[in-house]
């Protein structure tokens, strides 16, 4: 199988190339496609120096998967292209989430999705996919009714802009001056806005998480969703407290039975014990953990979801999708 990566350059581009290098079914180097700002700049992949391209029209010919993580804008102008071309569009932006015609896809939760076909295939928001994570297997067991969550989102969520924002801000606290990828100070601080204002109180992150888990647990309005989403000083690694009410009472200790058995997923059952982002940074697995009942209601469970937005949050959740159409390709099982 022939890929490329559009938005090689970037965070998740990276770190998509470093996912790769371990991966049997690609035996071929993927082809780098930047902008025109990064065209000839180096990446080494399997030991080897591969050079940026900027993307256009020849790009995608002779290629069969193309993953991208170059934004909304670049996605919406290059997906169809690259599609029409005969690829497997896997898309990190949120521009193809919602289209009825490209599946958002969780492997471990609807896998079944991925075609072998050309096609376009949605990668979820890194905070949606992390959190569903959690929430389908209690769905599956308990019925999910409510799902209320508030995330602690990482800097790199916000690309490499975003992250030379922070390590500057620090080294110049106080007197850093204004930023240009934040809204207000990010070091040392906390900001409850992420994106743009959607007009109803909410913004834009919030907004995703309610609409993207809804579409990948196949429900409607009757799963009752709100989040607030915050950035905070955190280099990798998101995190979410999340509350969920059930149709029927929830015992802690066998929920944090029915997350251990789902695949992708590390739990703690001691409800005093957790993860924090600073260890699942570099890592694919969502960790669960302060496991406890709600003390309001038997049918109510609290959790504390963390994860490496960067990796299950984007590339590693994009390479899943690409593992398992390189298998529906070859014949073979998944993960074969
Ligand atoms: N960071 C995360 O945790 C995360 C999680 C989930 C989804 N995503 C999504 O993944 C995408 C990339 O995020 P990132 O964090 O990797 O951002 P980033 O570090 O800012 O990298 C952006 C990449 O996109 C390329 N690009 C930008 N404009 C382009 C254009 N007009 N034509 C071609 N290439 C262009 C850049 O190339 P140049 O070097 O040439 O500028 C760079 O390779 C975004 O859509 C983001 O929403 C990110």
């Amino acid at each position: 199988m022939r890929i490329c990566i559009l938005g090689a350059s970037g965070l998740v581009g990276r770190a998509m190339l470093s996912l790769l290098e371990t991966q049997p079914w690609l035996t071929a180097d993927p082809v780098l496609l930047t902008s025109a700002r990064s065209a000839g700049q180096e990446i080494s992949f399997r030991g080897r120096a591969l050079v940026c391209r900027e993307v256009g029209p020849d790009s995608f010919d002779g290629l069969q998967l193309a993953l991208f993580s170059a934004g909304g804008g670049t996605s919406l102008r290059w997906a169809p292209v690259a599609r029409d071309a005969g690829c497997l569009v896997v898309d990190n932006s949120s521009a193809w989430r919602m289209d009825p015609d490209s599946p958002l896809v969780v492997p471990e939760i609807n896998g079944h999705l991925v075609g072998r076909g050309p096609g376009i295939i949605a990668n979820p928001n890194c905070s949606t996919i992390q959190i569903v994570m959690a929430v389908a297997p209690l769905d599956a067991a308990f019925g999910v009714r409510e799902c209320h969550v508030t995330t602690l989102q990482a800097v790199s969520g916000a690309g490499q802009a975003a992250v030379q924002e922070l390590e500057r801000q620090s080294r110049q606290y106080p007197d850093h001056g204004p930023g240009d990828v934040f809204p207000r100070p990010m070091a040392f601080n906390a900001l409850p806005a992420i994106g743009r204002q959607t007009g109803d109180g909410a913004y834009e992150e919030e907004s995703k998480v309610l609409h993207e888990m809804r579409r990948i647990l196949a429900r409607g309005e009757d799963l009752h969703v709100t989040c607030t989403a915050t950035r905070v000083p955190v280099m990798t690694g998101h995190s979410a407290a999340v509350r969920l009410v059930c149709e029927k009472p929830v015992d802690p200790r066998e929920a944090a039975w029915v997350l251990a058995a789902f695949p992708g997923l590390v739990v703690t059952t001691d409800p005093y014990d957790y993860h924090t982002a600073r260890e699942a940074a570099g890592t694919n697995e969502v960790y669960v953990g302060r496991i406890r009942r709600d003390p309001g209601t038997a049918r109510g469970l609290l959790l504390w979801v963390v994860a490496d937005n960067l990796r299950k949050g984007a590339a590693w959740n994009a390479v899943q999708i690409a593992q398992t159409a390189a298998a529906a390709a070859s014949g073979a099982a998944p993960g074969a």
